[in-house]
């Protein structure tokens, strides 16, 4: 998708850098190999490495999703702990090797939650994902969410490992729409540092609407949040700092 111009635009010329782990080696070799051989016009070299500074090198945009799976057993402070020390090192590279642009510009990927309930209203409504108009409350309020929320467990369980064409196409929106900006009149979804916007504690990672232009994010003020809404928002918000309090007990064991 990046190498055919999905998410940079078709103008855009790329180098790819491609990290890895040693035991991943031989198919991120054959990834690359396939890369050279489909002859993207506007790919002009892929780096395949398990080196993480020669991956971070000079890069302009990092997408992080190079992580340890959650596997049957594990606790939550088990696969964080595994993943916040992958993410420090990541960080660290990031931090000496990178272009100044890339580190100081970090999100989170929530878009493809905000897809997926997209596709969720179109399929209710029976009408293409574009459309706006929902006026069942109920289902609203319970089938919608919980469809929304258990759709990678859904995936998971029909095909044995998780999304991963959604997770990659939602990975891509979020970062083309972040770049070349939101299309006119939309927002979308993105996980940004809170500035204390709709009550949510400033300097958490929350998901906002936001709306983008020439890669800078802002985020979509003055909506009415309904006593429903409050609570879903404020439950997250709680969940989310015991999350960040679980990775810096990680950080600093
Ligand atoms: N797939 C989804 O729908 C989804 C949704 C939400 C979050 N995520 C998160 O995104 C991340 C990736 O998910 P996935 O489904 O692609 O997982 P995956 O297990 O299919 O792929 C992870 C890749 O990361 C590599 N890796 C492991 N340790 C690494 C390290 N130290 N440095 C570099 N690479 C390393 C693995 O070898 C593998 O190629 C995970 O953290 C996952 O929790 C995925």
């Amino acid at each position: 998708m990046i190498a055919r111009g999905m998410m940079l635009g078709p103008d855009q010329p790329m180098i790819l850098h491609l990290l890895d782990i040693e035991p991943a080696s031989s198919s991120l070799e054959a990834v690359k190999m396939e890369l050279q051989d489909s002859a993207f016009p506007l790919l002009k070299g892929v780096i395949a490495t398990t080196d993480v500074v020669e991956a971070c090198k000079d890069v302009n945009i990092a997408i992080m999703i190079g992580g340890f799976p959650r596997i049957a057993g594990m606790e939550r402070k088990d696969v964080m702990s595994k993943n916040v020390v992958i993410y420090k090192a990541q960080a660290s590279a990031l931090e000496r090797y990178a272009s100044e642009d890339c580190k100081e510009n970090i999100t989170c990927l929530t878009r493809l939650d905000h897809n997926r309930a997209l596709a969720q209203l179109a399929d209710k409504l029976s009408v293409p994902t574009d459309k706006e108009l929902a006026t069942d409350h109920n289902w609203l309020k319970n089938e919608f969410i919980t469809e929304v929320q258990q759709r990678g467990a859904a995936i998971l369980r029909a095909r044995k490992q998780s999304s991963a064409l959604s997770a990659a196409s939602a990975a891509c929106d979020h970062i083309r729409d972040w770049f070349l900006g939101t299309p006119k009149g939309t927002w979308v979804s993105m996980g940004v540092c809170s500035d204390g916007s709709y009550g949510i504690p400033p300097g958490l990672v929350y998901s906002f609407p936001v709306i983008c232009e020439k890669g800078s994010w802002k985020i979509v003020q003055g909506l009415s949040i309904d006593a429903f809404s409050r609570e879903k928002m404020d439950d997250s918000a709680r969940e989310l700092a015991e999350e960040k309090d679980l990775a810096y007990s990680c950080l600093n064991a």
